[in-house]
């Protein structure tokens, strides 16, 4: 089902209890109440949540197990922030210390410039009023309508009834759900389930929202679907978007920045493109192995690693892309380097506006090869990086 998002933050209802709220009191570190402004105000370039030195650690028969090594790491506002890791690596366990559904055995976690370790109990619950957070499973209850789902935190947060027919009727519209108000989740679909979570997840008009594997029980088109409406909660509302996934392309889709974890540590950060485009740690390269484009079966068949000593042949190169400088994989700046050649494989994604992925030629024997460094250098640069896989016998294409 395809989606658009009908409403901006400012058509929302000025919802009186939260314009009203009271911004959380606790003393900052740097003396920023982040907070203390309404949403839509949110400011961008500062950081919406910083981890330091966060450890977790549980205690075992075996003795204790530290999920999270001393985390470091901050998450810019207005951003969507993708977290991956290999399964176990904590990332769940450091999401959950963001509304402090875990709390860690050292180390501090801010929000909004607030150290949320030295938060009471109310202002926990504030605290919590401002962070959404949706799940694999969604986590809706079976005897309650959609309506009474999305209901149910402004219930708990004492908002008088007649608002929160308007609110809930609102965010009902933002998701596409507007028909469904008397549905029980038992009759809806994946996806429109998971639109319900998000909708619950922003009753409070949260300025963060974390997804924990929030796609991973979605087929692909459903998938797509709840991407878009992440993309505009995230871009049309303000809403900081920290998301878990096993998915590669969702993060490739729709996140600004990532980070790796790895056996609780970081194992890298920063922008996707250039995380995506150069992975420098086993984790990354790993995780990142299902994006590759692989060589198809019949040509891992026939490559040689050497030329065959006796007639015509071919030469495989590999041309990479990365991202880097805006190059583009130019084909007739390609191939009046490698005349007479053929495109055999390949293909080239993009990341955040940068080109990413390979290109196969296949170049017959007589044709020399010019300085592979030449052409990955400045102006003169056609690829990033231009390697020999190999050589087959013959033409590859008439065989
Ligand atoms: N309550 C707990 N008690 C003991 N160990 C725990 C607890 N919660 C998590 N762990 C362990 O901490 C490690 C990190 O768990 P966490 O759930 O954060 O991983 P994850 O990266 O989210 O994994 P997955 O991708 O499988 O969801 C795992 O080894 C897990 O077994
Ligand atoms: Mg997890």
């Amino acid at each position: 089902m395809s989606y658009s998002l009908a409403l901006r933050r400012d058509t929302l209802s000025k919802f009186s209890e939260f314009e009203k709220r009271e911004p959380i009191q606790t003393k900052t570190e740097t003396g920023d109440l982040l907070f203390n402004s309404s949403p839509k105000t949110v400011t961008k370039g500062i950081n919406i949540v910083s981890f330091k030195s966060v450890i977790k650690l549980y205690p075992l028969a075996t003795g204790d197990f530290y999920a999270l090594k001393g985390i470091d790491l901050d998450i810019p506002t207005g951003s969507i922030f993708g977290i991956i890791g290999r399964s176990g690596a904590g990332k769940s366990s450091l999401l959950r210390t963001i509304n402090r559904l875990e709390k860690p055995s050292s180390g501090q976690v801010f929000v909004g410039g607030i150290d949320i370790g030295g938060l009471n109990e109310v202002d926990l619950v504030k605290l919590r009023r401002r962070i959404g957070m949706i799940f694999q499973h969604f986590n809706l209850l079976s005897a309650k309508t959609v309506f009474e789902n999305v209901a149910l935190p402004l219930q708990v947060a004492g908002v008088p009834k007649a608002d929160i027919q308007q609110r809930v009727s609102e965010l009902l519209a933002l998701v596409g759900l507007q028909d469904k108000h008397h549905t029980f989740p038992k009759r809806l679909s994946g996806g429109q389930k998971q639109r319900v979570g998000i909708a619950r997840a922003l009753a409070t008009n949260p300025e963060i929202l974390l997804c924990d594997e929030a796609t991973s029980a979605l087929d692909p088109e459903t998938t797509q679907s709840i991407l878009q409406l992440l993309r505009d909660i995230n871009r049309q509302l303000g809403i900081t978007i920290i998301l878990i996934t096993h998915e590669m392309s969702v993060i490739r889709e729709i996140a600004d920045q990532v980070v790796v974890l790895e056996q609780g540590e970081v194992a890298e950060c920063g922008l996707v493109w250039k995380i995506f485009g150069n992975p420098q740690h086993e984790a990354t390269k790993a995780l990142l192995a299902p994006l590759q484009h692989h060589l198809p079966d019949d040509l891992q068949d026939r490559l040689q690693t050497t030329p065959p000593i006796s007639g015509p042949y071919q030469q495989i190169l590999q041309l990479s892309y990365n991202g880097e400088n805006q190059l583009e994989p130019d084909l007739l700046r390609i191939s009046q380097y490698f005349q007479g050649s053929s495109l055999l494989h390949g293909g080239v994604d993009r990341i955040q506006g940068h080109a990413h992925g390979r290109l196969l030629l296949a170049v017959d024997s007589n044709i020399a090869l010019p300085d592979f460094k030449q052409l990955t250098q400045g102006n003169q640069a056609i690829a990033h990086h231009i390697e020999v896989l190999g050589y087959v016998a013959g033409t590859f294409h008439s065989r």
